[in-house]
């Protein structure tokens, strides 16, 4: 019996240790994982870099609240900037919260009620954040959502265009729609996306969340687009495993997040900023992501090459690091038996399997992983 609500259907693995891309089971087994924790340890499990951060920061204060400056925060928040073109920057705990924010900065700054998402998205569990996603399930038996948002076709620009008006505070978009299939943005309607808003005075926030820290080989994947969003949000990779979000903004918002108009106990948690800062410090290297980059390109060359012909594949997609095979039949058993070959992939919806691999995963450990998907996939042709 667990004293945990059973919010999440647990796998059959209890970790003991983790180290870069491998966990060690207390089965005595172990595992490579291209997981990353859902999208989170770019950098592996423990990079020493990052552990040695934590720990020296560990040593001088592990909280002391937001009512004092704390140059571990501006660090942190001057390499976001930097990275990503923007200015100003809000430290939150998590993916939902950074987006909490941006949904407030952005109806303050524009005094507008409206806020466009798109079907398929995923922007949290929050109420904002679960009535921002495009996604019936995640609402379902919570009742009424917030009327803020209006949900449409993903890579459709004339419904963008017939919804976009005077009432519009933001469009909020994810490049890659991670949880929702993976699914790509077309360059064409990013950027027409964003003239449109930037004619109309609405803003454009990109859910970085599952995208940004290098995940598909830039920085933040709205720079493969040459797009200039007012906010991005956010999480998951900035920590590499400690919690923490942020909501990046152009420099004319930060008069509408005065002091009082927002705020979090924890949110740049002096421990967590450390960490960000060193991760930032690695992952924002040019020769780095150009590593990475290279390495999203091998896994999609070999998931091609192996994976294209077979029945059971339908479609191949992803950007960088982040790679979705659509399949003809449920995902679910086939990451079972993955798991049971000792690799640890995640479902993007029913029928697509998701892989998130560390930024810094080696050639030979795509060679595996594409090996051991491949030979499950095949098992399932026969038998199916
Ligand atoms: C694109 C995107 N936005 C928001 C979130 C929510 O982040 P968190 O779970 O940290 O609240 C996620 C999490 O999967 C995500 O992928």
């Amino acid at each position: 019996m667990s004293y945990l609500f059973p919010t999440y259907q647990r796998w059959e693995i209890e970790p003991e240790k983790a180290e870069g891309t491998m966990i060690f089971g207390k089965d005595g087994r172990q595992y490579l994982d291209f997981t990353s924790g859902i999208g989170v340890s770019n950098l592996g499990h423990r990079p020493k870099e990052v552990e040695q951060a934590i720990k020296t920061q560990l040593e001088l204060f592990w909280h002391v609240s937001n009512l004092f400056p704390q140059s571990i925060q501006e660090e942190a928040a001057e390499k976001l900037a930097e990275a990503s073109g923007l200015d100003c920057v809000f430290f939150a705990n998590s993916g939902a919260e950074a987006n909490e924010a941006a949904i407030k900065l952005a109806r303050k700054a524009t005094g507008r009620p409206k806020i466009i998402t798109f079907l398929q998205s995923f922007h949290g569990r929050t109420f904002a954040g679960m009535a921002a996603t495009g996604q019936d399930k995640i609402k379902q038996g919570f009742g009424s959502m917030l009327e803020t948002f209006i949900h449409l076709p993903f890579n459709d620009l004339q419904a963008l265009e017939n919804e976009l008006d005077a009432e519009t505070a933001a469009v909020m978009i994810e490049i890659v729609q991670g949880e929702g299939g993976v699914h790509v943005a077309n360059e064409e309607f990013i950027k027409e996306a964003a003239k449109l808003c930037s004619e109309n005075g609405v803003l454009l926030i990109v859910d970085e969340i599952q995208t940004g820290i290098g995940r598909t080989g830039k920085p933040f994947a709205f720079q493969h687009f040459g797009i200039e969003p007012d906010i991005i949000t956010v999480a998951k990779g900035l920590g590499n495993g400690l919690p923490i979000g942020a909501a990046a903004g152009k420099a004319e918002l930060a008069e509408f997040f005065g002091p009082g108009s927002h705020g979090s106990t924890f949110g740049g948690n002096p421990i967590s900023t450390a960490a960000a800062s060193a991760v930032m410090e690695i992952v924002f290297d040019k020769d780095f992501l150009q590593k990475a980059a290279e390495n999203g390109n091998y896994l999609f060359d070999l998931l091609q090459q192996h994976l294209c012909s077979m029945d059971i594949v339908k479609e191949i997609r992803g950007l960088g690091l982040m790679a979705g095979i659509e399949l003809t039949v449920t995902a679910q058993p086939i990451l079972a038996e993955m798991r049971q070959a000792g690799i640890l992939a995640l479902p993007a919806g029913e029928k697509v399997i998701r892989l998130l691999p560390p930024l810094n995963v080696t050639r030979e450990e795509i060679e595996k992983a594409v090996h051991i998907l491949k030979g499950t996939l095949r098992k399932h042709v026969i038998t199916a």
